[in-house]
């Protein structure tokens, strides 16, 4: 009986995986079943959080050193291209300045990710449009550096908190 089951499952996961590759490219299925950087940063120097024309909500995370992104790191409760597109960004954003970082677009992940289909576009948007937010929130921060002191809590308080709720 256990062995049936196993069988079947293992059909199913095969046929899955099948019907995945007609749609989505090689790497888009890679980043969405192998996320890179996925979960939150604590005290991150740039925080940004975006909810989609969709309703799907991404945020990202950054640690910056000096003008050099040196950890970048996402949450979406969205779709899987999300998920693939938020794991490419922040994969792009790593290890790049920020003015690099600024000039991500929603063209540059689709092209690293080989394409999404028509109906999936605006997840990259959402993952282009959150670090975009991210970095906008670090140059904030750079600017007026006093807000740090109360802005990790403001953080705290948007996800990590309603979920324990
Ligand atoms: Fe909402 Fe993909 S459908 S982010």
């Amino acid at each position: 009986m256990a062995e049936e089951f196993d069988q079947s499952f293992k059909e199913l996961e095969q046929t899955v995986m099948k019907d995945m590759e007609q749609i989505y490219s090689e790497k888009t299925i890679d980043h969405f079943l192998n996320p890179r950087n996925l979960g939150q940063i604590p005290a991150p120097d740039g925080f940004g959080r975006i909810v989609g024309g969709c309703g799907d909500t991404m945020e990202i995370y950054l640690k910056v050193r000096g003008d050099s992104i040196t950890n970048a790191s996402f949450w979406t409760d969205g779709c899987g291209p999300s998920i693939a597109s938020g794991s490419m960004v922040t994969e792009m954003a790593k290890g790049n300045s920020v003015r690099e970082a600024q000039k991500i677009t929603q063209q540059d992940i689709l092209d690293a990710l080989g394409g999404l289909p028509e109906e999936s576009l605006h997840c990259a948007l959402l993952a282009a449009d959150t670090l975009t937010e991210a970095i906008k929130d670090y140059l904030g921060l750079k600017k007026e550096p006093w807000k740090r002191a109360y802005k990790g809590r403001q953080d705290c308080t948007r996800r990590q908190c309603d979920s324990k709720t």
